[in-house]
């Protein structure tokens, strides 16, 4: 342990676990109430997280943490922003962008912020974990540098080219402040540029790790814990997971995206789904198991979805996170401020929760891709698949979907 900052959550974990402990131990003695209680904290999201992280300390103990959570806290310290103010594409892209940005920060040796009231403000949803990313108002006589990759594959790969091969770090120590808008991966081009080598082995990541796959759910934890709101929402569907005594039922989870349907239409139409709904269906029934020690969580842009399922398998079997179902990219102008948020609140509710299945199915979507990535490392491709024209196996980092399009 680098920093004394780092040692918060450890402690919290220790009393978690001496807590839930000695509940299991006294059980006995205890109302049925207090073990349904006991139940839901050692099954809750907080406990989960914190789990998480200190499962992602130990994998990653020998990075240079200090380096990772460095940030001066004088406002004058040179800065880069991720910024997505208007239309920067849905979760997924944003995660893809936003941790980028962060490993860009880390390597200039900026202060790092994320800006995003669109089309709600983050901060209503996500807090800064061990990382203080809320914006603040800089000074605007300060030179500033504007990056705005989402509406131009041309300047993408400009700068993508930037940050593979020139010595970014110092061409922009001019500015004082950079404001990046992009969804794209620029870790695994930051991390193999040999002209920033003496700044990248400072961070001493191993050889495999020097991609954004990689690297995303330690980057992911540091920066963000969920806020209350998101916090019952997902404790909430959690609890459905308890059986008759201590024992969990297994969480069987599906991201099933169907691109442009009534629910949302402004979305663009996708190919290759006129039966993956039935595909994975009948998938989950032959290979997965459903029975009454599991439980179906849905998440879909499709509302006829959700309902089609949750009759197929009984409002017992199937669980899905209360809310509108929205893209928060790809508003209908009939939406009212309220929906967007609650909007919103829900895919981040859904994105925790596709972090905790024991099985899940994707669609092929940065969203549940991302959402996988927050899986319990050493069990991260356990019962992982995707629908591509088919369900697949996903079977470990190197896995090639079968189609690129699908
Ligand atoms: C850097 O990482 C290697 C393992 O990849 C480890 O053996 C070494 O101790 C680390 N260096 C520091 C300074 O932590
Ligand atoms: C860790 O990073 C800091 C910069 O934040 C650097 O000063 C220090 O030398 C690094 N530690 C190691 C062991 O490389
Ligand atoms: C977003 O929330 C933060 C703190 O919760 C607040 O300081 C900021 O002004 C809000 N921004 C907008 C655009 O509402
Ligand atoms: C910017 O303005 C502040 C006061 O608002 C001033 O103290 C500072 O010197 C100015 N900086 C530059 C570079 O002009
Ligand atoms: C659903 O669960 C409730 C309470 O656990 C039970 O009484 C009911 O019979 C179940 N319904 C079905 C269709 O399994
Ligand atoms: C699903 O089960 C069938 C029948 O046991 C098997 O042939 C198939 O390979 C399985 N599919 C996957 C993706 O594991």
């Amino acid at each position: 342990m680098r920093t004394t900052r780092y040692l918060r959550p450890y402690r919290f974990i220790l009393i978690v676990c001496f807590l839930t402990g000695s509940i299991v131990l006294t059980s006995h003695l205890l109302s049925p109430l207090r073990i349904k209680s006991a139940f839901v904290r050692s099954h809750s999201l907080t406990y989960r997280i914190d789990k998480r992280f200190h499962v992602l300390h130990q994998h990653f103990h020998h990075v240079n943490f200090s380096m990772l959570l460095q940030r001066s806290s004088l406002d004058e310290t040179p800065s880069i922003t991720y910024q997505c103010r208007e239309s920067c594409g849905g979760w997924g892209d944003r995660l893809r962008g936003i941790t980028s940005t962060f490993m860009l920060a880390i390597l200039t040796q900026r202060r790092f912020y994320i800006d995003m009231p669109y089309p709600c403000n983050l901060t209503r949803f996500l807090q800064s974990n061990l990382y203080d990313w809320r914006p603040i108002v800089l000074r605007s006589n300060r030179s500033q540098l504007l990056i705005k990759t989402t509406r131009s594959s041309q300047i993408a790969s400009v700068i993508y080219e930037k940050i593979s091969s020139s010595n970014f770090i110092d061409d922009w120590s001019i500015y004082d402040d950079i404001y990046i808008a992009t969804n794209s991966d620029y870790i695994r081009a930051a991390l193999r540029n040999k002209r920033i080598q003496h700044v990248v082995k400072l961070l001493n990541f191993s050889s495999d790790e020097l991609t954004q796959d990689r690297v995303f759910p330690l980057l992911y934890e540091i920066l963000f814990r969920p806020t209350d709101a998101v916090l019952n929402s997902v404790d909430q569907l959690l609890s459905n997971l308890q059986s008759d005594t201590f024992s969990s039922k297994r969480l069987i989870c599906l991201h099933i995206r169907m691109g442009k349907n009534p629910t949302i239409i402004h979305d663009e139409r996708r190919s290759y789904r006129d039966t993956m709904v039935e595909d994975i269906l009948r998938f989950t029934e032959t290979n997965l198991t459903i029975n009454d020690q599991s439980i179906v969580f849905v998440t879909s842009d499709s509302l006829e979805v959700n309902r089609y399922i949750s009759n197929r398998y009984g409002s017992n079997q199937t669980v899905s996170v209360p809310g509108p179902i929205i893209h928060i990219d790809r508003l209908s102008p009939s939406y009212t401020y309220k929906k967007q948020c609650d909007g919103f609140q829900k895919v981040i509710s859904d994105f925790y929760v596709l972090g905790e299945c024991d099985a899940l199915i994707m669609s092929r979507s940065g969203f549940s891709e991302w959402g996988s990535r927050r899986r319990d490392l050493s069990h991260q491709f356990d019962h992982l698949y995707q629908y591509c024209r088919g369900v697949y196996q996903v079977t470990g980092h190197r896995w090639k979907r079968p189609f690129h399009v699908c």
